[in-house]
């Protein structure tokens, strides 16, 4: 950013000392000169210099070198021209100190070694200290806050209880989540034991990410919408209001999930300043339901495989369904998908840029 221009022109309201970042004011509801924009997965497969780096180090190698994960996180801020960076790691990372194991096998996603049955497993999980396991986190996090600009925020993010325990429980990725609901339902006390143990470390994570420069907190959920909303509030509800109530407070929570347009109000109840939505629900009607906190969303990933007119369409759509109310936070409902165009996500962070600003 150039400063000169900051002296020519000085304007109060932009005085990086006063005013905290787009970004994090939109997150508080604060009035804002624009909708910021993020997106998740902003690094990663869709981008030939990140695959570049993948043909040399592995998944976990390239979480775990400071230096890289520092490296892909600004890149994807510089080249993307987002207004926030999310730090370049993984929520399953904590596994590993956990004590089941952890690999990432080409194609087939991660592989937990040694999956959770019964009380026995969750009573043998390791409680672990984040900053002594997973302190190349909170170091890569205190590289890349030394170079970003900062007026651009840098969020840390950590799984939400059930999501994790959906991986631990079912060894991997699922279609149908009938081991982890399964467990839920027929060992019960175990059950809470597990996400007691996951509440708790969650917390302490996000907070070490905070103490080493995180902003804001991103919370991913991103399996929870297999549950019933009685399911929800019973076995997952207080892990998450315990997470959130753990996590330092001023600092802004994102509780993000997937297929969750029947749970919305209950984990809006949980806790967190902004919600994420997906595509699977309309922003403006939802919002309006949720009432008094901020949303993240909602464009549908898939819409980035078009072309730039299908973008806009739907861009303009999500736009006018925020209604200029404060406290919208522009991303896509997920993750950016390998096969996307490059060129696609950077017009939709000017395309977003352009049609908000006022
Ligand atoms: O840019 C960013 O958003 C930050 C980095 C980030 C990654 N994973 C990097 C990653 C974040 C925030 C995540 C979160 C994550 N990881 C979630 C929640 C969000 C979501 O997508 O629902 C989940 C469920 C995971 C678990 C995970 N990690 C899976 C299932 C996989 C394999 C499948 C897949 O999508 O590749 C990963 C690997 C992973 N995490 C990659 C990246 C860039 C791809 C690894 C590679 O380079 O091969």
């Amino acid at each position: 950013m150039p400063t000169e221009h900051k002296n020519l022109f000085p304007s109060p309201s932009l005085d990086d000392k006063q005013v905290e970042p787009l970004f994090v004011r939109a997150c508080r509801r604060q009035p804002v000169e624009r909708t910021p924009i993020w997106l998740m997965r902003q690094a990663g497969r869709f981008q030939p210099e990140y695959r570049a780096i993948r043909e040399k180090v592995s998944f976990l190698e390239l979480c775990g070198t400071p230096q890289l994960a520092a490296e892909v996180t600004l890149f994807a801020v510089e080249q993307l021209k987002v207004d926030a960076a999310i730090i370049f790691a993984d929520i399953l990372l904590p596994l590993v100190p956990l004590g089941v194991g952890l690999k990432f096998e080409r194609g087939d996603g991660p592989v937990i070694e040694r999956p959770i049955t019964c009380a026995t497993d969750v009573a043998r999980l390791n409680i672990f200290d984040v900053q002594e396991h997973l302190g190349y986190v909170m170091d890569s996090i205190k590289l890349v806050v030394k170079s970003l600009d900062p007026q651009i925020p840098l969020i840390g993010f950590a799984g939400a209880a059930f999501t994790l325990a959906s991986y631990m429980i079912e060894g991997g990725s699922s279609r149908n989540f009938e081991k982890t609901k399964t467990f839920m339902y027929t060992q019960e006390p175990a059950w809470h034991d597990l996400m007691t143990v996951l509440s708790g470390m969650t917390s302490r994570y996000l907070n070490a990410q905070i103490n080493s420069g995180a902003r804001v907190v991103q919370l991913f959920d991103s399996w929870v919408g297999c549950l019933s909303p009685e399911d929800y509030r019973r076995y997952v509800a207080p892990h998450m209001k315990a997470t959130i109530d753990g996590i330092t407070p001023g600092v802004p929570v994102i509780h993000f999930g997937t297929g969750t347009a029947t749970l919305l109000d209950s984990m809006k109840k949980a806790g967190g300043d902004v919600i994420g939505l997906d595509w699977r629900v309309e922003l403006g009607s939802t919002w309006e339901a949720l009432g008094d906190v901020a949303v993240q969303g909602n464009l549908d990933p898939v819409i980035l495989l078009s072309e730039p007119k299908d973008i806009r369409t739907q861009t303009e759509r999500i736009i006018r369904e925020a209604n200029g109310k404060a406290g919208h936070i522009f991303n896509l409902g997920h993750g950016i998908l390998p096969p996307t165009p490059v060129g696609n996500v950077k017009y939709l962070v000017e395309l977003v840029k352009e049609l908000t600003t006022h």
